[in-house]
């Protein structure tokens, strides 16, 4: 079967990973990410597949319709949404009492609204096609995360848009079942891409005994990587993960 994603935040750390393991295995893919710049670099990075991309902020309505009519215009129709764009936004808060409205709705619309906005927007096509795998991003934060914060920034709001998120996949997927859809969530502990990447860089700039005490978590002894995560993805998209939906599978080195 042909296959065509639309990958959300595909310049990030993550976003990378998943768009090269998608293209070796043959998907036509479109890049989806407000970075200009670094959607066109990561796209000029694939060979070998049909690859397009397009500059859009994931928590603008009219830019996800955009995305989205791009992708079906490109591919004639969109089988795979991987959402993977979302964030604490951009200011570090401490407690509840720093957080500000804005900032909070901010956090839900990257997060939790963008999905809702890609899911409903290419779910005519999947269900036309009787066909379709849906891939949300959670985080562990989902579940609370104890001591300072670290390297997310609103965590507060971080950690309600991550847990809406399990739910909103565990509903979806049930609602949508019936039409060949599947919908599954990734619950990824730290991960740290390569060198210049956001998470990385955060981390990178704790102090010695604030990194060792974040990993001490992880029984596995390390981070993850951004090819862990992107290796799970590709399973839960695959032709062959069909009777796999609902799920928020951790890939967080038994962490939680
Ligand atoms: N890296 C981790 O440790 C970790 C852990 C748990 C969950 N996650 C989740 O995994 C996902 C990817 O994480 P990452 O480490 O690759 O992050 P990243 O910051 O490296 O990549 C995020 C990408 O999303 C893009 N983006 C941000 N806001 C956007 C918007 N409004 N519209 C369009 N694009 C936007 C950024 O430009 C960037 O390219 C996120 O949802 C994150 O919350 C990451």
């Amino acid at each position: 079967m042909e296959r065509a994603a639309i990958v959300t935040g595909a310049a990030g750390a993550i976003g990378r990973a998943t768009i090269a393991r998608l293209a070796a295995a043959g998907f036509g893919i479109m890049l989806v990410d407000r970075d200009g710049d670094a959607v066109k670099e990561a796209a000029g990075g694939i060979a070998g597949t049909a690859v397009h991309s397009c500059v859009a902020d994931v928590t603008s309505p009219g830019d996800v319709k955009r995305a989205v009519d791009q992708a079906i215009a490109s591919f004639g129709t969109v089988d795979t949404l991987i959402n993977i764009a979302g964030g604490g936004g951009p200011k570090k808060t401490l407690g509840i009492e720093d957080i500000d409205l804005d900032l909070w709705n901010h956090v839900m619309a990257l997060n939790v609204t963008s999905t809702f906005l890609f899911s409903q927007a290419v779910m005519a096509g999947m269900t036309k096609k009787g066909f379709g795998r849906i891939i949300n991003f959670s985080s562990i934060l989902a579940f609370g995360e104890k001591g300072p914060p670290t390297t997310v920034p609103g965590r507060l709001a971080y950690a309600t848009a991550k847990a809406a998120l399990i739910g909103l996949t565990a509903q979806l997927a049930k609602d949508v079942g019936k039409n060949g859809i599947t919908v599954n969530c990734i619950v990824p502990g730290l991960i740290l891409g390569q060198p210049g990447t956001r998470v990385r860089g955060r981390f990178d700039a704790l102090p010695d005994h604030e990194q060792a005490r974040m990993l001490e978590g992880y029984p596995l002894g390390r981070a993850g990587s951004s090819e862990d995560v992107a290796a799970a993805v590709e399973f839960l998209v695959s032709e062959g993960a069909g009777y796999i939906s609902g799920v928020a599978l951790p890939v967080d080195g038994a962490y939680l």
